[in-house]
């Protein structure tokens, strides 16, 4: 079954607790978080203390968007954190290949993402070889409520062929505008893993359920 990875980006920070509940009954979905450092995004979100604290409060798995500069950094200060996935960009770093090992160490799932406009080319065969998990952003890093990216496809396809070609099992994840007008779509070019922030969110808590469902097809 695909994962679906609702983005806390979007959820009502004012009733988190609440929040991080009402997903607790839901097979295969990932809490989406995305950390910002105000440096490798023009945003700023939420970092260690507040991480803990809601991992402490959840049972789901949960997901780390490091949308972040030396996140070397992050690995070592996030290492006692039960993470399930922990994702950083390959912009971001001289050395995914080093990184990668190191997340290993410390959470289940390792993932490498890639800004749109970042060449599918750049990644070697060595990361993709290494990775749990590649999130292929589909807008812009740094902010919610953005509108798809439709060059995405391509870059799917791309990444689907190379995928098979090396006969590897990572996920692919989308993060960015994914609604149900473009999902089914996205899982047919070879998306495992859909993260939805607004589209999940605004539709409030009554609608949670069906907004994931809605999402799988
Ligand atoms: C953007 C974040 C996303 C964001 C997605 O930089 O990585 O996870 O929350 O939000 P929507 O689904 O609203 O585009
Ligand atoms: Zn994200």
């Amino acid at each position: 079954m695909i994962t679906v990875s609702p983005s806390l980006l979007s959820c009502d920070f004012l009733n988190i607790e609440e929040e991080l509940k009402r997903f607790e009954k839901f097979d295969n979905l990932w809490l989406h978080l995305d950390i910002m450092d105000g440096h490798f995004v023009p945003n700023l979100t939420f970092g260690h203390p507040f991480v803990k604290k809601m991992s402490q409060n959840t049972s789901t798995k949960l997901d780390a968007h490091l949308m972040v500069s030396n996140p070397e950094f992050y690995v070592e200060t996030f290492k006692d954190i039960a993470l399930h996935n922990f994702t950083f960009h390959l912009e971001a770093t001289e050395n995914p290949l080093a990184l990668i090992k190191e997340a290993k160490k410390y959470f289940p799932s390792v993932g490498i993402s890639i800004k749109p406009g970042t060449p599918i080319e750049n990644l070697s065969d060595e990361v993709l070889y290494s990775i749990d998990l590649l999130l292929v952003m589909s807008v812009e890093p740094g902010f919610g409520g953005q509108s798809f990216i439709e060059e995405t496809y391509g870059r799917l396809n791309q990444i689907s062929s190379k995928k098979e070609a090396l006969g590897l099992n990572f996920e692919i994840q989308i993060d960015g505008g994914v609604s149900d007008s473009n999902s089914q779509k996205l899982l047919s070019h070879g998306a495992t893993n859909l993260v939805a922030g607004s589209y999940i969110f605004k539709a409030g808590p009554a609608e949670y359920q069906k907004r994931v469902e809605s999402l799988r097809g």
